[in-house]
């Protein structure tokens, strides 16, 4: 079976290298024409671990291609998946223009029957859209299903999770559909849940909000836990141990970024209140992830002073380890905070880059822990890389200015930072 990928952003390529390595004939399409030709040469335009080897693989065996004509592959293929974005709109909505685009070409160019699948995250309703969007894009009438089919996969576990999905939800009220999608799945091992377009539509959406929230639920009860002198670590571990609460997604922190839960618990936001509904918790959510990092900025400025002129080392800039995604990140939101209030910056990231327009003459990207650290005023730690939980700490005290390390993601041992002679804060543990 040829099977045709529409996006090759990191869902849409994970997506197509797991289809390619079950047995199938995979393309791999976008718009893109330079990510199309450097997945082609066998370059990942993203970092993703463990990807790269995949596509090698794949691209040898002559499993997968990538191309940016689309046409003759929409001809030669029975099943399409639909990986493109959905980014965010200023009143939150998700923008469907890229999955219009993609339908509507499908559609006008299909020549018999087609399988849809929708990779995309897209607001609760999208599947009727899509449906009625490639029916007006037909030149004679062909049948087609498009089946609701969300992704979970993280960045920086992509491979994993891809090969390993807790759950593999197939949205239709067409029972053939969904035994077709079923067997593209044929060699995964997993509870598969069959629901209306509608409902696997919202699981995706409820399952990144319940993350999000019980993210800034912690977020929040850190910030009580600083006023009681509790650690909110234990508590995480106290709690976790309870099978109904369960142990992931408890780390407090700067707060949520990504390409995925601010956007898709305010487009969640979007559509209830599209629909008359108000998600006050939801709503609550958000104020907090909004406000953690100047609650965190704040206890940097308690213990410094003043910020103007001092020299401090924001280690980690993507917005979470084991990628180079800098969407949303936080540490881009305090460094432009830092850097207003006059603090002269040196980043390091053992794989980001910091964006262009974040560069500057008082910000400086460098390529060690050392040279970041040497004769600062201050660490900042964003991302909780686990390199820098393996540096020699006990001996950059003596390097620093002043040894004062505040740490956005509770990574390093408070009691031993300061027995090394640190003032440590860690969110929650201060
Ligand atoms: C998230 C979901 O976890 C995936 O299941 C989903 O498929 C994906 O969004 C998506 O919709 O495409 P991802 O954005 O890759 O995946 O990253 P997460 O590991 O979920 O982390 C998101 C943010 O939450 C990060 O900034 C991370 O630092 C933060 N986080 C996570 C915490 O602050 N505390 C935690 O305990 C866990």
């Amino acid at each position: 079976m040829n099977i045709l990928v529409v996006g090759v952003g990191y869902v849409g390529t994970t997506t197509a290298l797991l289809l390619a390595e079950l047995g199938w004939k995979v393309t791999g399409f976008d718009t893109d024409k330079s990510k199309v030709s450097a997945l082609a040469r066998g370059t990942l335009p993203f970092y993703e671990p463990g990807l790269d080897q995949l596509l090698h693989a794949q691209l040898q065996k002559g499993n997968i291609r990538f191309i940016s004509d689309p046409l003759q592959a929409i001809q030669h293929s029975q099943v399409i998946f639909i990986c493109v974005g959905t980014p965010s709109q200023d009143d939150g909505s998700a923008d469907l223009q890229y999955i219009r685009n993609a339908v509507t070409m499908i559609g006008s160019h299909m020549q018999e029957y087609k399988l849809l699948v929708m990779k995309s995250t897209v607001p609760v309703g999208t599947q009727k859209l899509v449906t009625k969007w490639i029916a007006e894009a037909q030149k004679s009438l062909l049948p087609f299903d498009v089946v609701s089919n969300p992704e979970f996969l993280r960045e920086g576990n992509a491979v994993y999770d891809a090969f390993h999905p807790d759950r593999i939800v197939i949205g239709t009220n067409s029972s053939a559909a969904a035994q077709q999608v079923r067997m593209l799945y044929r060699d995964i091992d997993s509870p598969y849940l069959v629901t209306t377009p509608a409902t696997a539509e919202l699981i995706k959406y409820a399952a990144n909000a319940f993350l999000a929230t019980k993210i800034s639920y912690m977020n929040e009860l850190a910030r009580l836990c600083d006023q009681i002198h509790v650690s909110i670590t234990d508590v995480a571990a106290g709690i976790g141990y309870d099978a109904r609460i369960g142990k992931s997604f408890l780390q407090a922190g700067i707060g949520y970024g990504g390409s995925c839960f601010p956007k898709d618990v305010n487009s969640l936001l979007h559509i209830a209140t599209h629909h008359g509904s108000n998600l006050g918790l939801l709503q609550q959510v958000v104020h907090v992830n909004e406000t953690q990092h100047q609650y965190f900025l704040e206890q940097i400025k308690e213990h410094l002073g003043s910020i103007d002129k001092k020299v401090i080392a924001v280690l980690g800039l993507a917005f979470k380890p084991g990628t180079d995604d800098l969407r949303e990140a936080k540490s881009l939101k305090l460094i432009s905070q830092l850097l207003k209030e006059g603090a002269l910056i040196r980043v390091h990231d053992p794989v980001a880059r910091l964006p262009d327009s974040s560069r500057q003459a008082d910000v400086q990207q460098v390529k060690s822990v050392k040279d970041a650290i040497a004769g600062a005023d201050a660490v900042i730690i964003c991302t909780e890389w686990p390199e820098y939980a393996a540096e020699a700490w006990q001996h950059f005290v003596q390097e620093m200015r002043h040894a004062a390390v505040f740490d956005g993601r509770n990574l390093l041992d408070g009691t031993q930072m300061r027995a090394w002679g640190y003032h440590y804060y860690g969110i929650g543990n201060g």
